[in-house]
Formats: C-alpha cells, structure tokens, sequence
C-alpha cells in the first residue's frame, strides 16, 4: 500500500500502549529485511534515512527504493528523514516522497530552535507530512559525570511542554539518558525514568526515543567469533525499552543493531568461507542476522499484530 503518515501511526501506538521501531536504511537488503519482517508480523514500522545514509546511497534512490518496496506491502510503513540538519534538507525530504521528516536543530539554544522547528512545521504540514523535532541533547552519558553537568543535556518537562505548543509538531524526541552509538556507557546505562513520566503528564503527543540499540549479546559473541575487536559495547536494556513505553515512548529508533547484524553476517561468511566470493552470500547471511534482530525489536516493543 502506499505510504502511511507518521502521524497517523504513531498516535494509535501512544493511544493503544505500544511502540513502534524506526530503522535505519543505507540499502536493498536492509530495506528487504524490514519490510519482510513488518509484513510477517503485522506490524507497523518507519524506515529512516540519516545524512549519512544520504550520502551513501542518494536520498532519491533511497526514497524510490522504499516507496517502491512498501507498495508492495500490506502493513503500515512511514518514510522518516532521521536528524534532518536545517530547512534546505527538510524540503529536499518533502519533495522526495518522505511521509514523515525530523528537523533536529537542538544544538541551538532554546528560542532559536522553535523558530527553525515552525518553518520546517509549516512546510511539512502544507504538504499533509508530519514533523519530529528534538529538545535536549542525547550524549554518551558516563557514571563519573556530576548530576547538574549531566541535567544539562536532558530533556526540561516545562521546556517541553512550552516547546511543543510553540512548534506544533506532531511527535517530540526527548534526551532522558540514551545515546547514539555501540558505547552507551559503562556497564547499565542510566535512563531517567522519573524525567520521562514528567515529560508524559505535560506532553500529550507521542515521544521519541532515540539511541535506542540494546547491543544484544548474540550479536557481540557473534562478532566476536569472527574476530571483530570492538573492546566493550553496551546498549540499553531491554527491561528500560519496555518500561518507557507507557509513559508515552511511541517511537524508537535503532541503527547499532542492525550495524551489528548485516556485519556479523557478512563476517561470519568471509571467515569461515575463504573461497567465497558471491557478495550475495556474504550479504544474504548479514540480511538473515537482520531480521532475526529487527523480530525482536517488534517483539520487544508490543508492535507484533498492530497493522
Ligand atoms: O542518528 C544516527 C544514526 O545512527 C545514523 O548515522 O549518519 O552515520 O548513518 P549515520
Ligand atoms: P542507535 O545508535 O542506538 O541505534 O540509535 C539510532 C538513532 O537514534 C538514529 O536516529
Ligand atoms: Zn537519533
């Protein structure tokens, strides 16, 4: 089916208690992992397109690629600009077929954040496409760091509340402790429980959280296995996922995981295969580990059977 507006997905999963993942595309077999795993499961997912991604593959192609897929598809599947910079790339992402656009200008102080939030608001929604903006800063958060330093980055409830007025977006991503990234801080990172229960009684539109990637065990003993050095990776927990949901988490996004996975695929083939050079089945066995790991997140976030 066509593409689903964000907006419309991601109220029905704050109204009804569930979250829905929002993955990082850079590519087909990325892109085939998702949606044949979303189908499989009835669940309603967003595809996400960072700068990075851009740069890689084209937003054009990216786009093309995506909408062509989902059409194809019988669940809900929102295209998602991740960390849109400013509003020249908010524009390009309209303009390409995207359903769903993030600006992200939270580096900015306060006031110069909502001004550039509206424009990109009033652009998206002259167009019918629905808007994710951030307040607060996501960084890798380290026990040793002092309460007030550490605050500074956080999301503030009053200033969430007053943002979200001010901009008229339609789902707010918030910094209660998560960062983005394999190394989410020593040992269990702390996420701010209390912060986002605040936020939830003042904000009523659906939440965000990114950074989200649990960094599973089966897939660091899996790179390991095929000799990868990546020192001491830590993710969320899956108990904090589950925890936030309630409390009006409605997005999630993850990218680290599906690194790890399309990785430890490819790298499981290239080691214990040292005469196999098909590409296809180095990136049809990272394309399996992809979906093992993309079932679990649905698992994970209460999205199985919501289309
Ligand atoms: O938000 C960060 C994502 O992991 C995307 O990163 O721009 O390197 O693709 P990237
Ligand atoms: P992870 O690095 O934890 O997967 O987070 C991805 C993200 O937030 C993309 O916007
Ligand atoms: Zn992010």
């Amino acid at each position: 089916m066509p593409l689903a507006l964000g907006k419309d997905v991601l109220d029905k999963a704050r109204r009804e208690g569930y979250a829905v993942p929002s993955f990082n595309t850079n590519n087909l077999e990325i892109t085939q992992a998702i949606l044949e795993t979303a189908e499989a499961l009835r669940a309603p997912v967003f595809i996400q397109v960072s700068d990075g991604a851009r740069k890689y593959a084209g937003l054009e192609n990216l786009s093309n690629l995506v909408r062509d897929m989902a059409s194809r598809v019988s669940v809900p599947v929102v295209l998602h600009l991740d960390h849109g910079a400013d509003y020249k790339m908010v524009l390009q992402a309209l303009r390409a077929g995207f359903t769903s656009v993030m600006i992200d200008a939270s580096h900015h102080p306060f006031e110069e954040n909502v001004h550039e939030t509206q424009r990109c608001v009033e652009a998206a929604h002259a167009v019918g496409v629905s808007v994710e903006a951030e307040l607060g800063r996501l960084q890798g958060i380290e026990d040793n760091i002092v309460v007030d330093a550490k605050d500074a980055f956080l999301t503030d409830p009053d200033e969430a509340e007053r943002f979200v007025e001010a901009t008229g977006i339609d789902y707010l991503a918030i910094a209660i402790g998560t960062s983005h990234g394999a190394y989410k801080g020593k040992g269990r990172p702390y996420i701010d429980h209390a912060r986002l229960e605040q936020i939830a009684t003042r904000v009523s539109i659906p939440l965000v959280l990114h950074g989200s990637s649990g960094v599973p065990q089966w897939l660091k003993d899996k790179m390991s296995a095929t000799g990868a050095d990546l020192g001491d990776p830590t993710g969320i927990h899956d108990e904090d996922v589950r925890k936030a949901i309630p409390n009006g988490i409605a997005k999630i996004n993850i990218d680290t995981d599906l690194r790890l996975a399309f990785s430890a695929g490819i790298r499981e083939v290239v080691v214990g295969n040292p005469k196999e050079f098909d590409p296809r089945k180095l990136l049809g066995k990272g394309r399996e580990y992809l979906k093992q790991v993309i079932k679990e997140k649905f698992e994970l976030m209460g999205t199985v059977g919501r289309a």
